[in-house]
């Protein structure tokens, strides 16, 4: 019984040592020796047959070999455990040293771009940005604004209405009286944004575009104030030999009113296919804000004057960018796009 005991303990310790066992063979090698079917259950059984002397002996032999071949099989498990981790760790490394892929940022919009470079030049001046609904009162739009109902001035911005009382905004003039109602002078503010007409689109109109408000009201404001501040403003936006001119003009919410032209900056002045052979440019509309306007807002006339002006950023960035058709800014072309 001892040699047999000896042949399954050497027999065992072989076979789970092997390098061809895995999880798979291991679990049956101990259902083979150790289950209840198993050799060395089937040599415990035998041993009633043993005389008394030698029960005890063979009994300590096979407690013995049971509990090598449990911890061999313990043993055996655990170094396949680590050899499994260490072959996933190897199967799953990771060169942290692998150049990274590039993510496509994308960069402003060509429009933005203008905006921003027109914010910067107003804030350079001391102006602060204010801003307003684009969903707007037909109060804001018109009637604060100096143009009442059925007044002709509607006719070219007719725009959106919602209700009666209720549209989207033609103009960011609004702004000015939404500024003047809340606060008081001195005011110095710009407000760009998007502003809405039914107009056909077509290569320099469309039903959505951007505008930039001025507004600037304290004691003593002039008409040479306007000029000067334009001039700055055309000049840096569009170089130094930009000139200005101002042309008589009408705005219900300015007296006098003016349309402002610049010289133009691809032919400076001598007429080219940019300005139409004019030499002249026009970019905005601008006037002393009529006290009717300042009146409505809560603003003495006889002690407060102001300037105010308008003007199309798809114009000016036309205009800087030499872009032909409006609709360009917003047929989000990457080949567009991407030019700026
Ligand atoms: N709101 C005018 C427009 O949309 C532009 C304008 C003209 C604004 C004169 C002004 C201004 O502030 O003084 O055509």
């Amino acid at each position: 019984m001892k040699e047999t005991l000896n042949r399954i303990k050497a027999e065992a310790l072989e076979a789970i040592a092997s390098p061809e066992t895995d999880d798979a063979a291991l679990e049956a090698l101990r259902i083979k020796y150790l289950g209840k079917k198993g050799e060395l259950t089937a040599v415990l059984r035998g041993m009633g047959q043993l005389s008394p002397e030698e029960r005890p002996v063979v009994g300590q032999i096979a407690n013995e070999v049971r509990a090598e071949i449990e911890s061999a099989i313990t043993e055996k498990k655990a170094t396949l455990a680590s050899e499994a981790l260490d072959a996933k760790l190897i199967s799953e490394k990771l060169d942290v040293t692998v150049p990274g892929k590039k993510t496509k940022v994308g960069h402003r919009h060509p429009l933005t771009l203008v905006q921003r470079d027109m914010e910067d030049i107003f804030i350079g001046m001391g102006f602060s940005i204010a801003e307003g609904p684009e969903v707007e009162y037909d109060y804001y739009n018109f009637q604060a604004l100096n143009i009442p109902e059925n007044h002709p001035a509607r006719d070219t911005q007719d725009t959106f209405y919602i209700t009666d009382k209720i549209l989207l905004r033609s103009q960011t003039s609004p702004v000015q009286a939404r500024t003047m109602e809340v606060q008081k002078p001195p005011i110095r503010i710009i407000s760009p944004g998007r502003v809405y007409r039914s107009d056909a689109m077509d290569a320099t109109h469309s039903p959505l575009f951007h505008q930039m408000e001025g507004l600037v009201v304290d004691k003593g404001i002039t008409m040479g104030d306007l000029k000067g501040m334009l001039e700055t403003f055309a000049k840096t936006e569009f170089g130094e030999d930009t000139k200005v001119r101002f042309r008589p003009h009408h705005f219900p919410f300015t007296e006098p009113s003016a349309e402002v032209d610049i010289s133009c900056f691809m032919c400076g002045g001598k007429g080219c296919r940019l300005c139409k052979g004019e030499g002249w440019i026009e970019i905005l509309g601008a006037g002393m804000v009529h006290p009717n306007v300042l009146r409505n807002c809560g603003i003495d006339p006889e002690e407060y004057s102001g300037f105010a002006f308008g003007m199309g950023v798809e114009r000016i960035a036309m205009l800087k960018y030499h872009v032909g058709d409006i609709r360009h800014f917003y047929d989000n072309d990457v080949r567009f796009i991407e030019q700026f």
